[in-house]
């Protein structure tokens, strides 16, 4: 093997390692679908653990819990807006089933909607504690069911 080519063989390899551990897909789709859902998912992520955490540190605060439950509102529908049908495509962590089993999947999110409308109508710490538990058993209970480990 010529000396240029050798070089080219080990750039590659380490150019492949890279990408390898980077483990990062770009999506690459128009209007990169895959990609809006997963940062909605996150902002909803962000919306939601300040809940907890005034909860957790036993400081309910009505005012407070009724700002935190409009972020929250705002929100919880986002990611929802991006599971298109033809979207299930890396990097979606999304499985299968989200599309193949619509009505266990509106049955999810309607989970989710519920424990969130009964955050909302917490008027004390106990109901807001039950809320948030079962909002965030919510969030888990899709996870197992329609994301990848
Ligand atoms: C009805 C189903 C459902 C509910 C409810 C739900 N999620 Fe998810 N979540 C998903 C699916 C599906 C994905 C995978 C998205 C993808 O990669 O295509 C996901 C992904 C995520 C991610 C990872 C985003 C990324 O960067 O890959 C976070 C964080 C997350 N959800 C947080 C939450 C939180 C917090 C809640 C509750 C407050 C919640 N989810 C409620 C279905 C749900």
């Amino acid at each position: 093997m010529q000396r240029s080519a050798v070089v080219v063989t080990l750039l590659s390899t380490i150019v492949l390692t890279l990408a390898g551990c980077g483990g990062r897909v770009e999506d690459t789709r128009p209007g990169q679908p895959v990609k809006h859902r997963q940062e909605a998912f996150k902002a909803l992520l962000r919306a939601f653990e300040p809940v907890g955490l005034m909860l957790h540190d036993g400081a309910f605060d009505a005012e407070r819990l009724a700002k935190l439950n409009e972020a929250l509102a705002a929100a919880r529908d986002v990611p929802f807006g991006y599971f298109a049908p033809d979207t299930d495509y890396p990097p979606s962590k999304s499985r299968p089933e989200v599309w193949s089993q619509p009505e266990k999947w509106q049955a999810a999110r309607q989970r989710f909607v519920a424990a969130t409308d009964a955050l909302k109508a917490a008027g004390d710490a106990d109901a807001a504690q039950k809320a948030y538990d079962e909002a965030r058993a919510s969030c888990k209970a899709c996870h197992d069911a329609f994301r990848q480990r």
